[in-house]
């Protein structure tokens, strides 16, 4: 087997010599989580010492840009493709909907095999699942327990999406009916937990964690967290943020359980730990929930700063100049390039068909003076909701918008903490671990940090005219003014053309969407009241 794989490594051009030595990688992908909804970013209402404490130690990634919603993003995350390469630009896929991400896309567990990982996905799937090929287990990953649809209930694990409900919780491909009445962030936490411990370290692993949280539940009980959680937050007035506060402590809780394990297991020193979000926060009660994106622009599904710039970071011991700000511009596309580099694999190891670039050289730059290779950011074409937005340098361009502009405002708690509990991040079970590295991180160096994160908004020039994509496309520097306050489209003819012409060369790139119709025949009450492969009982469809 050993053997296999080391000619296999050859054959691929890498030159690794001995797989004991290549990082784990833990990539733990957050759901809706908003830009002020960790404290690391300044939110001083809730509380994410686990998370903080990776921050501190890790790469702080300031202008880290996501699609603005689950399905898209997931996708270019696993292919390292923009969602307009792949047909997966237009919405999510819906339980009754027989549409996946293409079977002929290979993505990042199946690249990583190859180099000899193991990989177990733990959580949300999103990207398909009306046959089972579609599904994680057929898809790189050699063990599932989650759900294939974009959201559930806490407790009970069923989805609504009307006029369908079914129960969406699994192992591999069987229901996973005892689960039933435990916490979803607790299940995934402890299987993840399984995962590190059963793993022979030996080998490279790679786990897939996709949190439901802090995505909204059903409507019957939007934010399900257990009372005791939720009573720690009598601070917070606005009672769903104060669910949505004990949803995400759970996440951040689960967060210093893996650091924990992989520290027991001996793994921590070699391994590679993400945490993202998959998109911007639904704030104000959009999708029912209580996220901030504070100062930014919109909620997630807008193409505003709040709907795709996204909360992430990068912790590992490999890094040079660990507890750093990176403010170079990231996409979700370069964690395959990123992390196969990082792992020891070379360009030639994927196609050039992708649009993710490696990062990981201009991260751990000696000298930090290396700027970051990407200069545009494609932020998405969706011609059929009529709107699109793309980055180049310090310019963004949005041309229409969503919702008919309702969500264009600017959302959520804005409360900075003064108050900000240093000694919480140190005591954590992440802050112990990473301290027992040796990686340290101090009171200075966190007060440091957090300045240098906070977003200054600048000043509304009132003369200039109103931002109104539904009748002309908005033009912003980006850098000066990231909080879209100031539309410079009529002072910068030139720059608006350029912008128009680069978002069409880009548009001339695109596929056609894939997403299709919901079938009546998908209905869960068919299925034993799950939602279901239905597809690969039926013909044709
Ligand atoms: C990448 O791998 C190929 C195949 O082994 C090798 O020829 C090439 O020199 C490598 N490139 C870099 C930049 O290391
Ligand atoms: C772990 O894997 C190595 C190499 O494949 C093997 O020699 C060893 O016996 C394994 N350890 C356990 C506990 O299975
Ligand atoms: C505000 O916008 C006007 C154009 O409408 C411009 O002439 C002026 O320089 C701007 N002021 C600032 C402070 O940027
Ligand atoms: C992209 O191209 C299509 C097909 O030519 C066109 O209908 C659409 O309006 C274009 N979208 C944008 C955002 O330019």
């Amino acid at each position: 087997m050993q053997n296999i794989l080391v000619s296999l490594i050859i054959i691929c051009g890498l030159t690794l010599s001995s797989l004991a030595n290549v990082p784990h990688i833990v990539f733990i992908l957050a759901d809706d989580l908003g830009w002020y909804d960790v404290g690391f970013h300044g939110s001083g209402d809730i509380k994410t010492p686990n998370i903080d404490a990776l921050a501190y130690s890790g790469l702080i990634l300031n202008r880290y840009y996501v699609a603005p919603i689950c399905t898209p993003s997931r996708s270019a995350l696993m292919t390292a493709k923009y969602p307009i390469h792949t047909g997966m630009q237009h919405g999510v896929i819906m339980g009754a909907e027989p549409w996946g991400l293409s079977l002929e896309e290979k993505i990042l567990p199946e690249y990583l095999q190859e180099l000899g990982y193991k990989n177990h996905i733990v959580g949300k799937w999103h990207l398909g699942h009306f046959m089972k090929k579609y599904t994680p287990t057929f898809r790189g990953f050699m063990s599932h327990v989650g759900f294939w649809t974009g959201h559930q209930d806490y407790y009970d694990h069923t989805a609504v999406e009307r006029p369908y409900w079914g129960m969406d919780m699994r192992r591999d491909l069987d229901p996973a009916w005892d689960l039933h009445g435990q916490y979803s962030t607790d299940i995934f936490s402890n299987e993840a937990v399984k995962i590190i411990e059963k793993h022979n370290a030996s080998q490279p692993l790679f786990l897939y964690l996709a949190h439901a949280a802090v995505h909204s539940a059903n409507p019957y009980n939007p934010l399900p967290a257990p009372d005791v959680n939720v009573m720690k937050f009598e601070n917070i007035k606005n009672y769903k943020r104060r669910r949505f506060a004990a949803m995400l402590s759970k996440l951040d809780e689960s967060v210093g359980k893996i650091v924990d394990t992989l520290k027991q297991q001996s793994m921590l020193e070699n391994t590679v730990i993400i945490f993202s979000t998959d998109n911007g926060g639904p704030a104000a009660g959009f999708n029912e929930n209580s996220a901030s994106n504070f100062p930014l622009k919109g909620v997630k599904n807008t193409l505003w700063e709040g709907g795709v710039r996204g909360t992430g970071l990068l912790w590992t011991p490999k890094l040079l100049n660990p507890g750093r700000v990176y403010n170079g511009v990231m996409d979700i596309t370069d964690w395959l390039p990123t992390l196969l580099r990082l792992v020891g694999g070379n360009n030639s190891f994927y196609s050039n068909e992708i649009d993710g670039i490696n990062m990981w050289d201009s991260f751990n730059d000696e000298t930090l003076s290396s700027s970051s290779p990407r200069r545009v950011v494609l932020h998405n074409i969706d011609d059929i909701q009529g709107v699109a937005a793309i980055t180049v340098d310090n310019w963004k361009i949005v041309q229409g918008t969503t919702y008919n502009g309702n969500w264009d405002g600017w959302y959520g708690s804005s409360s900075w903490s003064l108050s900000y509990d240093v000694n919480e991040v140190l005591e954590s079970p992440t802050g112990l671990a990473v301290a027992a590295l040796g990686i340290s991180i101090t009171s200075q160096s966190i007060e440091k940090l957090r300045d240098e994160l906070w977003i200054d908004c600048g000043i509304r020039n009132n003369t200039l005219a109103q931002c109104q994509p539904l009748k002309k496309p908005c033009l912003f520097n980006i850098l000066q003014d990231p909080c879209e306050y100031n539309n410079l489209a009529e002072l910068y003819p030139d720059v608006m053309n350029n912008m128009k012409n680069e978002l069409n060369k880009w548009n001339a790139t695109a596929i056609t969407p894939r997403k299709v119709k919901a079938d009546v025949r998908a209905n869960p009450e068919l299925w034993d009241h799950t939602w279901n492969n239905f597809g690969d009982y039926l013909s044709p469809i």
